[in-house]
């Protein structure tokens, strides 16, 4: 599994030593929640804080648009040195399009869905995708509570992805994700974990991945999630 901590749980008052700090402790991944207080509420950070991260920190950027027509700004984002670009289903009409620029720009196109869209779009997507994110809170902050409901969703993307060539599409997770119910959700079909509250809350950084991969191990890796461990930084 790949634990993606992020960055809206780190203290912004030292953004470039929290990287710093990620990856002596062995973290390979950093999610970017990028908010715009139209898609969601809650306004975050943008294109000048990542391109400034992305000059003193190797980890692969995952940036999660939570923003209203994102295809007005794949470019800038894919300038600013992301690897990965997940928009969302519920905040761009013509999804095909913007997923082929974002390949187009040299990046891993990602779709997240709020917990209530039916993963039925996938169907017609699947050879669109790199990745496909899960919330498991309504979008807009850290430290909400998990939606159960979420882990029946996980099984059902999983199977819909394995029966339309999508075996290799790992599924990522954002929300509530801890130590305590990883090890269900990796059960359920996902590989790829977002974690905010419960991992910048816990220092020392190194102790507190170990414990999340610990609680995830289940053996032999899927596809998928072999797949996505050997995506590297664009830049790297
Ligand atoms: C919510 C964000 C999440 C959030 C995760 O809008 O997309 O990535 O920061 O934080 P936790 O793990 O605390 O739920
Ligand atoms: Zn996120």
């Amino acid at each position: 599994m790949i634990l993606s901590p992020s960055l809206l749980s780190a203290n912004f008052g030292r953004l470039a030593g929290e990287c710093r700090d990620m990856e002596q402790a062995g973290v390979t991944w950093l999610h970017l929640d990028v908010i715009d207080g139209v898609f969601a509420p809650n306004i975050t950070f943008g294109i000048p804080v990542i391109a400034s991260l992305r000059k003193q920190c190797k980890l692969f950027f995952d940036a999660h648009l939570m923003v209203h027509n994102p295809s007005r700004y794949v470019e800038d984002f894919a300038k600013a040195g992301c690897d990965l670009i997940v928009v969302h289903a519920e905040a761009e009409v013509h999804l095909q399009r913007c997923l082929a620029r974002i390949r187009e720009l040299g990046c891993r196109a990602g779709l997240a869905l709020n917990p209530s869209t039916d993963i039925s779009c996938l169907r017609w997507l699947v050879s669109d995708v790199d990745l496909v994110l899960l919330m498991s809170v309504n979008p807009g902050f850290s430290g909400q509570k998990f939606l159960p409901v979420v882990e029946d969703k996980i099984q059902a993307l999983r199977s819909l992805l394995d029966e339309n060539n999508g075996a290799n599409v790992p599924i990522q997770v954002d929300g509530g994700v801890s130590p305590e119910n990883i090890g269900r959700l990796v059960q359920c079909g996902a590989d790829v974990f977002v974690s905010g509250s419960a991992f910048f809350n816990f220092p020392p950084y190194d102790t507190r991945l170990k414990q999340f991969q610990q609680a995830a191990d289940q053996g032999e890796l899927r596809l998928a999630a072999q797949v996505c461990s050997e995506w590297k930084p664009r830049q790297a």
